[in-house]
């Protein structure tokens, strides 16, 4: 009988502590340890992260293992988060990697975290009990891909695994920046994001205006859009002659699901107009969202919208691939391995880069 091929990945590029186990290319498990400790700061504190990273590796790699029913033993390469992400982050899960695969003399896989992301479409998963989400048909390439998380917002032509070309970027803040960042100004919760998903659902999307951007090609602009909901406020409290959201949210009702439900609706005009324009132009009609902020509603039904509409085959990954995790890792990784696709012992990570 031959060998099974077993990866086993860890994912530590932000504020989650992550593990997961391919075995034979389906997925077996993907634990993730969500870090707390940040929401009462309003944002990631990197210093905070690598300290809960520290804490969570070993128990999440340890149950990563457990839960697929493979022994460390059995693994034959190690798949980490090379960047960009916190370097002390990212150093806690390549480290871990590192020595991992030195004590068991198996090989090494760096994965790009971006690519991770685009790649989450092709995990595979089996009914193993263990709660995983159920995976359905994968793209074949070329396909087009917009990523949006809290720190990219592109448009990627996908031409193989390994092989991605970036159409266009945001040239200022990312899709998920701009929802956390005007969350804060709201007095929301961290991250902002699910809260404004929350909000506007309850919310008129045609009540306030908000400025859009108007950048040549397909890249993306944030900045105005958060200036003019700041704006928006500073002349409704003005109005209002009051000085904190909560006095102004008695006065106007509604207030912050209307905020939430027109800023989220043109978030998602700018993304869905320029991607749409990328599909006419390339003749591509296969279209994934990948990234954090692939988990808003909003954003999804556009999806099928579009697709429907301009006949794209449309392909949404399922909530819990959508945030940090490592099973795209995992993914990637299994892709590598088949091209021994190996990186050396000294290999650092690194905080910034596209994909
Ligand atoms: O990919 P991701 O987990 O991590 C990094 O970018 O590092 O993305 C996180 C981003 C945050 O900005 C968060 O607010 C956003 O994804 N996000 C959402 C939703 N869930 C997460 N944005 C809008 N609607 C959501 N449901």
């Amino acid at each position: 009988m031959e060998k099974k091929v077993i990866i086993l990945a860890i994912e530590s590029s932000c504020d989650d502590t992550s593990s997961a186990v391919i075995v034979d290319g389906v997925l077996k498990s993907n634990v993730i340890a969500s870090q707390k400790v940040h929401e009462e700061y309003g944002g990631v504190v990197p210093e905070l992260a690598s300290r809960a990273h520290q804490m969570n590796i070993l128990p999440v790699v340890d149950t990563a293992l457990k839960r697929a029913g493979v022994t460390k033993e059995e693994i034959s390469a190690i798949a980490f988060t090379r960047g960009p992400g916190l370097l002390g982050s990212l150093l806690v899960g390549t480290s871990f990697a590192k020595g991992l695969a030195l004590s068991l003399n198996v090989p090494l896989i760096d994965v790009n975290h971006l690519q991770g992301h685009v790649l989450a479409h092709f995990v595979e998963t089996a009914d193993t009990g263990e709660g995983l989400p159920v995976t359905g048909k994968h793209p074949t390439f070329p396909f087009l891909c917009l990523l949006v998380s809290g720190g990219n917002s592109q448009i990627i032509k996908v031409n193989a695994y390994n092989k991605m070309d970036i159409l266009g970027q945001t040239i200022d803040d990312a899709a998920g920046e701009a929802f956390d960042k005007c969350a804060k100004v709201l007095g929301l919760p961290y991250p902002g994001g699910p809260w404004i998903d929350k909000l506007a659902k309850l919310g008129d999307p045609a009540k306030y205006p908000f400025a859009k951007p108007n950048i040549p090609g397909y890249d993306y602009s944030f900045s105005g859009l958060k200036t003019s909901f700041l704006y928006t406020l500073r002349d409704m409290l003005k109005a209002h002659n009051v000085e904190t959201i909560d006095e102004l949210a008695e006065k106007v009702p509604n207030l912050k699901e209307d905020m939430c439900a027109s800023l989220q609706a043109t978030v998602i005009d700018i993304l869905m107009r320029k991607l749409k324009r990328a599909a006419q132009d390339t003749g591509i009609k296969q279209v994934a969202v990948a990234g954090g902020v692939s988990a808003n509603s909003a954003l999804r039904q556009a999806f099928i919208d579009y697709g429907q509409k301009y006949k794209w085959e449309v392909f949404i990954p399922p909530f819990s691939f959508t945030t940090d995790n490592a099973a795209m890792i995992c993914q990637a990784g299994y892709f590598k391995y088949f091209d021994q696709d190996f990186c050396a012992i000294d290999e650092v990570p690194f905080a910034k880069t596209t994909i």
